[in-house]
């Protein structure tokens, strides 16, 4: 009688752990891009993209950045067609994503829904937030990859 019980106990357990771990790998994560220094000029988000992987498919990026003011310039968010315009910042034919009054508050959030490289730059400055570094890509990975 004992035994049985402690082996039901068991079995329970068992089918938790598999539930919770389940759980675990269908859980997608929120990123808010460059941590601290949200979505800014200056800063080199390669690093940044690096230290982040991998991303898994439904990750979503929230890009966070004032509305242009005296004490900060416009940014915004496009996406690059190709690697070729991301690697040369050529924004001719990028897709705006969020415009300069888009990332206040709560910030843009970008969910990466399909098995593809997602090219995120910024097209302020005359290309040259983006020659800077104000760039990255990242490829959501299915969750069976995991
Ligand atoms: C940004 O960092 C990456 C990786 O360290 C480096 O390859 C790249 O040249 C940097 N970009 C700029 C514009 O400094």
């Amino acid at each position: 009688m004992k035994m049985a019980l402690i082996s039901i106990n068991v079995a329970q357990a068992f089918v938790i752990l598999v539930a919770a771990s389940l759980l675990a790998v269908s859980q997608a994560k929120t990123v808010v891009v460059g941590g601290n220094e949200n979505w800014r000029s200056g800063f080199n988000y390669t690093e940044w993209a690096f230290q982040n992987n991998p991303f898994y498919i439904n990750d979503k990026l929230v890009f966070k950045y004032d509305q242009p003011s005296e004490s900060s310039s416009a940014v915004d968010l496009y996406w690059m067609p190709d690697l070729y315009s991301y690697m040369t910042c050529d924004f001719s034919r990028a897709k705006l994503l969020a415009d300069a009054t888009q990332g206040s508050g709560e910030g843009f959030t970008v969910a990466m829904n399909q098995w593809r490289p997602y090219y995120f730059a910024c097209g302020q400055g005359d290309a040259l937030y983006c020659k800077d570094g104000m760039k990255f890509f990242a490829v959501p990975w299915p969750r069976w990859f995991k």
